[in-house]
């Protein structure tokens, strides 16, 4: 027993020496300490060990155990430490190279021109409000004087999701739903996305942005929307812009107009920008229809109030002189940072 006692410690103290690193360190000592170990086993066959010399064989253990445990600990500590060295060597970091560039984005021209509109208008006291995309047949219609039989729900121009729900083709629906809340006097730019089942080509896309505007109070007349809207563009295109309304029709509005502004390229004289009109066709707008009202729960007698809405890519292409939609769908950084 005795020299198999000593055939292990020899053993243990030979692996030690040889573990190369923590893990292989600790497998060994599992190998002999552990449960199961080579020395608990010794430990386990004391019986065969004649009783009188059963103290002296355990001492003999326990020394053995103690002398395993010492080198044990000694070499984790050195292992720790060549680890350690290793890592601050691996990890060492050369402050004198150079940063990484950090590539930070650009806002989208969309998103400076909707921007720059919502400043106007936040300027003249109005709210931004949203609605939403996928819209009641309704509120997308109905409410708007759109009645079923309406050439513009053809289901040319319109994604239906269901017989009731559409993708919205315009935001004109946010007026409906503000209107309806009756908390009134309103006044509200609603900013969105909208669908309609074009072609793409440089200037249509299946889905674009409008904002629309609502204006609703007692004694609001035609020359507020005209003053409105001309210091608007005068604050969009230049301090310069002339506006010009040319009668148009609109379901939901009565009268209805267009506005152009004047070329703020050629300053009115007529170039390719304008393609030779000195006109820029601008946005679509009118007084709420009185039928509209009612739907929507205000009385036509005590009330009146204008509408407008434009095209938030048609502001942008403009703005910043781009001739293709398709640009600015195309997220091409190089393109999108020229802004
Ligand atoms: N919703 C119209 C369109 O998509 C634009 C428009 C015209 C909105 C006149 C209005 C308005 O609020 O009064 O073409």
């Amino acid at each position: 027993m005795k020299d198999k006692l000593q055939a292990i410690k020899d053993e243990a103290l030979a692996q030690i020496e040889k573990a190369v690193d923590l893990d292989r360190l600790n497998d060994v000592r599992v190998s002999f300490l552990g449960k199961k170990g080579q020395l608990t086993s010794v430990l386990k066959s004391m019986k065969e060990v004649a009783p009188e010399e059963r103290p002296a064989f355990g001492q003999l253990v326990n020394e053995a155990r103690a002398q395993i445990e010492r080198v044990l600990e000694e070499t984790k500590g050195k292992l720790e430490q060549q680890a350690l060295e290793h890592r601050l060597k691996e990890e060492v970091i050369d402050v004198t190279l150079p940063a990484k560039k950090n590539n930070v984005g650009h806002r989208h021209p969309n998103t400076i021109a909707r921007e720059e509109v919502e400043r106007i208008f936040i300027g003249m006291g109005y709210e931004v409000v949203e609605g939403p995309e996928v819209e009641y047949d309704l509120y997308n219609f109905e409410k708007l004087n759109i009645p079923a039989n309406h050439p513009a729900k053809d289901e040319q121009d319109t994604f239906y999701v269901t017989k009731d729900i559409v993708l919205r083709t315009q935001t004109s629906p946010v007026q409906a739903r503000i209107m309806e809340q009756g908390k009134l006097p309103i006044r509200v730019i609603a900013p969105g996305r909208v669908f309609r089942s074009d072609e793409v080509d440089a200037t249509h896309s299946p889905s674009f942005h409008q904002i629309e505007g609502l204006v609703v109070d007692k004694n609001i007349t035609f020359a507020d929307l005209k003053g409105t809207l001309e210091q608007f563009a005068k604050e969009l295109f230049g301090e310069n812009t002339k506006t010009k309304f040319r009668p148009h029709h609109f379901p939901f509005t009565e009268p209805s107009a267009e506005m152009d502004v004047s070329c703020f390229k050629c300053g009115g004289k007529g170039c390719r920008f304008c393609k030779g009109e000195g006109w820029i066709e601008i946005l679509g707008c009118g007084m709420v229809h009185p039928h509209v009202f009612e739907m929507c729960g205000i009385d036509p007698e005590v009330y009146t109030g204008f509408a407008f809405g434009v095209g938030l890519e048609r502001i942008a292409l403009l703005k910043y002189e781009i001739d293709d939609m398709r640009l600015l769908y195309e997220n091409d950084a190089r393109f999108l940072k020229q802004f």
